[in-house]
């Protein structure tokens, strides 16, 4: 029971979990395989965000079990799914699933697995930690030109649609010092670019540092040439912080600001803590602060009782912000939420969807027309795979912005930031030509 293969599904927290996941099995002799054939343990790191993400992980279970129907591996069920459907998981003869790990009981996973392999008992630990952050262990990073850092955990907002803070529990912030070590330390194994993770990451609170004062910190740290940061809430956006982003030539100019609805009654019934009139003006104070910043967005539609003419706020705060992109999902009841115990899933799934093609489309010309204004500028790519899915000839790159930028392929590597002029755009990716 030694051959362990792992799949991750969901957010970038999912992605360094599987990381940290890696380093504590190590430890314990394990060795990962990437094919699942090769597998005698097999674990899904797993998201509980909407329903068809849970979907996705009960069809791959089948296909897991099927493909291989006389050999024993053991089958373990990771993440947020773990902690919200552990029963169901556990009780399901047909998925067959032998071990469950909660977010914050990756350490425990050395005796799970051991557990169900000795005695073939079914085995589990899913209880949430107000302290666990994992400071302690260093990921194992293998792939790409970006680290992932989760400077905080867990998630004390209450909104309600939202499964995360029973998935993942209260919030608790890493120290400063700690965070800072591993960044010189990512620095000296060759990374240039951090993304700091968090459920809510600029709530992020330790030491008396709050999150402003920590980007300053990582900022200072020589060598480091991108700071990108995910998933805030607009409600932690002090000007201090703002003018940090605004001064620092190392941290990217791009904010995802999620605005999940425009009407403000909507807003309240999702307990976002802000109208619709107190976004517009945090996102005018952003784009005013920082120039030249691109504003990415999540929005739900078809929240319970949202109404065709409440829809249109959103429309209005879509065109008004004229975000460089946007994330639009349906609404999904999630078990547990204060929206599924409380409000009834009312919008019907053909206005969903019209909402959500009305909204798409909306966004796709902004951003369509976003990109042009981009052709003829010159901008500092970071190349991060020296083909493209289409092409051995052209390389996939990055800009500030986040947005992919491919460039023919030349002498340059991965890693290489080098300067590029705007040729072409797409809706969601741009081209160039290479300069230096
Ligand atoms: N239904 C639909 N979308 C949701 N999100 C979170 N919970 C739900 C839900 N119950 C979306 C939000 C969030 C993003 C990560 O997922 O827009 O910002
Ligand atoms: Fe999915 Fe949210 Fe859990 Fe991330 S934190 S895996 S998005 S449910």
């Amino acid at each position: 029971m030694k051959q362990v293969f792992i799949e991750t599904y969901g957010c970038q927290m999912n992605v360094y979990d599987t990381e940290l996941i890696k380093t504590i099995l190590s430890k314990h002799h394990y060795d990962f395989v990437k094919d699942v054939n090769e597998a005698d343990v097999v674990m899904l790191n797993t998201c509980s965000v909407r329903e068809n993400a849970n979907r996705k992980v009960y069809n791959r279970i089948h296909e897991i079990r099927n493909a291989r129907p006389n050999k024993h591996i053991k089958i373990g069920v990771l993440g947020c799914m773990a902690t919200n459907f552990r029963k169901a998981l556990l009780e399901n003869p047909k998925l067959g699933i032998d071990f469950i790990a909660g977010p914050d009981s990756y350490k425990h996973l050395p005796n799970l697995i051991a557990e169900v392999a000795e005695t073939s008992e079914k085995s589990f630990h899913v209880t949430l930690s107000e302290f666990e952050t994992y400071s302690d262990v260093l990921p194992t990073r293998r792939e790409g030109v970006n680290a992932w850092i989760a400077i905080m955990r867990g998630c004390n907002n209450v909104c309600t649609f939202c499964v995360v803070p029973f998935t993942r529990g209260r919030e608790r912030s890493r120290s400063p010092e700690n965070i800072i070590d591993e960044v010189k330390r990512l620095v000296s194994e060759g990374f240039t670019q951090v993304t700091l993770l968090g459920q809510n990451v600029n709530s992020y609170n330790s030491d008396s540092s709050d999150f402003a004062d920590l980007m300053a910190r990582v900022s200072d740290v020589p060598g480091i040439q991108r700071i990108r940061f995910t998933s805030p809430h607009p409600k932690d956006f002090p000007r201090k912080l703002l003018n940090v982003i605004s001064e620092r030539d190392n941290i990217c100019k791009q904010v995802h600001l999620p605005l999940q609805a425009g009407n403000t009654r909507v807003l309240d019934m999702m307990n976002r803590t802000y109208s619709q009139s107190e976004f517009l003006d945090l996102a005018a104070e952003i784009r005013e602060t920082i120039p030249n910043v691109a504003l990415s967005t999540d929005i739900i539609v078809g929240f319970p009782t949202e109404t065709a003419e409440e829809f249109e706020d959103t429309v209005t705060v879509v065109k008004e912000v004229r975000f460089e992109s946007a994330f639009i999902f349906k609404y999904s009841e999630r078990p547990k939420t204060i929206a599924q115990r409380k409000f009834k899933d009312d919008v019907s799934e053909a206005d969903k969807k019209s909402r959500i093609i009305r909204l798409n489309d909306i966004q796709k010309h902004i951003s369509i027309e976003k990109n042009r204004a981009q052709i003829g500028r010159v901008q500092e790519v970071l190349i991060e795979e020296l083909n493209t899915k289409r092409s051995d000839y052209e390389m996939q790159t990055r800009n500030d912005h986040n947005t992919i930028v491919i460039v023919p392929r030349t002498h340059h590597q991965i890693g290489d930031y080098i300067q590029v002029k705007i040729t072409d755009a797409t809706p969601n990716v741009l081209k160039g030509s290479i300069l230096s």
